[in-house]
């Protein structure tokens, strides 16, 4: 029997496949406008339960190590772009017969590896076009010293002799579509003798295109006319655009402490179970505060560091211990980075259905959190 919302333990992930179908239609309209090739970033979200809904809507995966080349082959399949940091020689190995495209971080990495990977797969290079619209320095791949990338400085017109293609990414949630085109129009100057010579281009991820009324016909356009003008086929690596606003994280409170201010604390921890709102101090929603709430409460994390709390935020009515609080927006860069930290009981991951059924894609046990730490 499938489980209704009411009776399921928390915490507990939920996935709604109808508001994932609306970022893919938005995905769909763009690729249509500009002719561009989507792949999932799997380091943003790699559930791979859901991945029959976007298949349909998507070319492929992108990868950040050589498990996510593994997970992108096996469960999405289309093209499987492979790109790390860091390849070994024993990655190589394993990656090269997966992947459809190689993309290598530095010209060393691309002279290691070269021979080894020519013949089987289309082989890239991630430049640093040392332009960034990224919010954060701790996200922001153009930062001062960054490793990620090669520097224009660094590179001649031979490097397409060994490339068919180079690889940028340098946009962290940006929804300002004019600053994309900026660092278009940067990359088309800049980098036009070796756009000219590639067989395409990724221009990454972290381009907010399905955010509410972002203008989808004007990026579309400005990715069509820049194929067309250096004759390449273009790709987005989109993580976040394609599962924002799809998830919630839903935890109970525990208990109510009172230091100064009132602090929910609920059954879950965001540097267990959603890193980033701890290491980018990004604070939650909750779906059942209120702006004009005369309530309010830290909502805390159930883990022993001090300053793990989920945000600070208001309510209608006083919290109740047992009560079920929505998390919005927690799809990306969460599943993805889980952890066993403090022995907290890990979410159960649920996908609800378009006809409203849920689904359960994996839900955990003391065994795994034991299996994490050694064999018994
Ligand atoms: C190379 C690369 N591609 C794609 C992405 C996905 O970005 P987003 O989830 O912001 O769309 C990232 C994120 O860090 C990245 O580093």
């Amino acid at each position: 029997m499938q489980p209704t919302t009411t009776q399921l333990n928390t915490p507990y992930f939920m996935i709604d496949e109808s508001k994932l179908i609306e970022n893919l239609e938005k995905a769909k309209r763009l690729k249509e406008i500009s002719g561009v090739k989507l792949v999932l970033a799997l380091k943003c979200f790699s559930t791979f339960g859901t991945f029959e809904t976007i298949k349909p809507y998507l070319d492929g995966t992108t990868s950040s190590g050589p498990y996510e080349v593994k997970l992108g082959y096996e469960t999405f399949g289309g093209e499987t772009h492979a790109y790390s940091v860091g390849y070994s020689k024993n990655d190589i190995e394993n990656v090269k017969h997966m992947a459809d495209k190689i993309i290598f971080n530095s010209l060393s990495q691309l002279d290691a590896h070269y021979d080894n990977t020519k013949q089987s797969a289309s082989l890239g290079l991630r430049i640093n076009p040392e332009r960034s619209q990224a919010g954060q320095d701790l996200a922001d791949p153009a930062r001062p010293y960054s490793r990620l990338g090669v520097k224009q400085s660094l590179l001649d017109l031979s490097v397409t002799d060994k490339v068919d293609g180079f690889m940028f990414h340098m946009n962290c949630e940006n929804k300002d579509v004019d600053a994309f085109i900026a660092i278009l129009d940067h990359i088309s100057t800049t980098f036009s003798e070796y756009l000219d010579k590639l067989k395409w281009l990724s221009l990454g991820g972290g381009i907010f295109f399905t955010y509410p009324n972002y203008p989808i016909e004007k990026l579309g356009m400005a990715l069509k006319n820049f194929a067309q003008k250096h004759q390449l086929q273009l790709y987005l690596e989109p993580g976040e655009a394609i599962i924002t606003r799809t998830t919630d994280l839903v935890v109970s409170v525990i208990d109510i402490v009172e230091n100064d201010k009132k602090t929910a604390i609920v059954d879950s921890a965001t540097e267990a179970h959603r890193l980033d709102t701890l290491i980018y101090n990004e604070p939650a929603s909750v779906k059942e505060a209120s702006a004009n709430g005369i309530y309010p409460y830290v909502i805390g994390s159930c883990s022993c560091l001090a300053g793990d709390q989920f945000c600070e935020t208001q309510f209608d009515a006083p919290l109740q211990i047992g009560q079920k609080l929505h998390l919005l927006d927690s799809a990306g860069y969460t599943m993805v980075k889980l952890n066993w930290f403090n022995g907290l009981k890990m979410p159960s991951i649920y996908f609800k259905r378009v006809d409203g059924s849920i689904e359960t894609l994996n839900s955990f046990s003391y065994d795994d959190f034991k299996a994490t730490l050694g064999k018994s």
